[in-house]
């Protein structure tokens, strides 16, 4: 499975990853932008927080 760019829309990379755990895939890559700015703290704390 090959998704990417859920920057800041926490809540659809929510519901996308639940559909992708119902596909149990082998394998995931999320190719990014997998948060808007990567230097600010509180937007890897949303993205690991799902
Ligand atoms: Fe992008």
């Amino acid at each position: 499975m090959v998704y990417g760019d859920t920057r800041y829309y926490d809540k659809l990379h929510r519901m996308l990853v639940e559909k992708i755990i119902k596909e149990k895939p082998e394998f995931v890559l999320n190719v990014g932008d997998m948060v808007e700015n990567g230097n600010d703290i509180r937007y890897w704390n949303n993205f690991l927080m799902l």
